[in-house]
Parts: structure tokens; sequence; C-alpha cells
């Protein structure tokens, strides 16, 4: 039996998430992930959309996962991976290099990412549509037109 181990946020879960999970779960027999919590989250400076209750039941029910656990601290990964009896560590190859620390217990992989979408990106598109942006689009029009009618 070999376990593979991975950690991600995985909010707005997107094909990049599906595919990275299906990916990992062929380099072994079992696949466990790590879905961040939400306060880890602010201790990593992010602040997901999708709150952590939601984000771990879509995780734990795509059929490549074979468990989903909350992901609460940097230091947890020696401590999963003895628990869990891992075999590799797999993660996107943003995080390359990150975790060769690891590799005194494990086998470590960096797999590419999907190209063309991510999280951020999807935030930043919905950011668009906030109420807030609109409404500061609105007042600089307002003013915009006001230094117009002033100028003609
Ligand atoms: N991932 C991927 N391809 C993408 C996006 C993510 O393979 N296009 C992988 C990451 O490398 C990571 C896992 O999915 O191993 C979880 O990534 P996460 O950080 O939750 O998602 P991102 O979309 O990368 O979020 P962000 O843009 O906020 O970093």
């Amino acid at each position: 039996m070999k376990t593979v181990l991975t950690y991600g946020t995985f909010d707005l879960f997107h094909i990049g998430h599906l595919n990275i999970l299906k990916r990992l779960k062929a380099q072994g027999d079992r696949l466990i992930v790590g879905v961040s919590t939400d306060d880890f989250n602010a201790i990593k400076g992010k602040r997901p959309i999708v709150p952590f209750d939601q984000r771990i039941e879509i995780v734990r029910s795509i059929r490549f996962v074979d468990e989903a656990i909350p992901e609460e601290s940097w230091e947890q990964k020696r401590e999963d991976i003895r628990k869990y009896n891992v075999d590799v560590f797999g993660i996107g190859e943003d995080w390359k290099g990150k975790f060769d620390d690891l590799e005194d217990e494990v086998e470590v992989i960096y797999l590419p990412r999907t190209t063309g979408v991510s999280t951020t990106e999807m935030k930043r598109v919905l950011s668009e549509f906030d109420e807030r942006h609109v409404e500061s689009l609105k007042n600089t029009l307002d003013t915009l037109s006001q230094i117009v009618k002033e100028l003609s």
C-alpha cells in the first residue's frame, strides 16, 4: 500500500485542483489531502471565499481522494507523514524546493500546474463585479464628468 499526501486550500474548486488530485492519486494507492483551515489561511495571509467546512466536504467527495484532513499549521506535515505512514509527499510546482527537507522521511514530488486557471485569478475577476468596486468606478466617472463640464 503506497500512500500519497498533499495539502492545499482548494478555494473555489476548479479543474487545476481536480487534475492535480487525479495525478497525485496515480502516484500510489491511497491519497490523503490536508485542506487548510480558515485560521491557517489567515496565517498564510489568504482569505478564502468558501468556508473550510464546505471546502473539505468538496475535496472529500472527489473520487481520487481517500481521506481529507484539516491542515492547521506548517509543522503538521512530519506528524501526518508518520501518523498515516506516508510514502510520497506531492504538491504543485509553485512550491518547488519548499518541502525538500521532508526527503529524509518520504519521496517529495512537485507536479506541473494546470495552465490558465487559479483561485487568485478567479477572485480577481469576481472582484471586478464587487459592489464597492462598481461604486468607486461610478464615483470616478462622476468626478470625470464634473471636470469635463467645468472645462466646457
Ligand atoms: N494547482 C494546480 N494547477 C492550478 C492551480 C492549483 O496544479 N492551476 C495545485 C497547486 O499547485 C496545489 C493545489 O492545486 O498543489 C492546491 O492549490 P491552491 O493553492 O489551493 O489553489 P490555487 O488555484 O493555486 O490558489 P491560489 O491562486 O490562491 O494560489
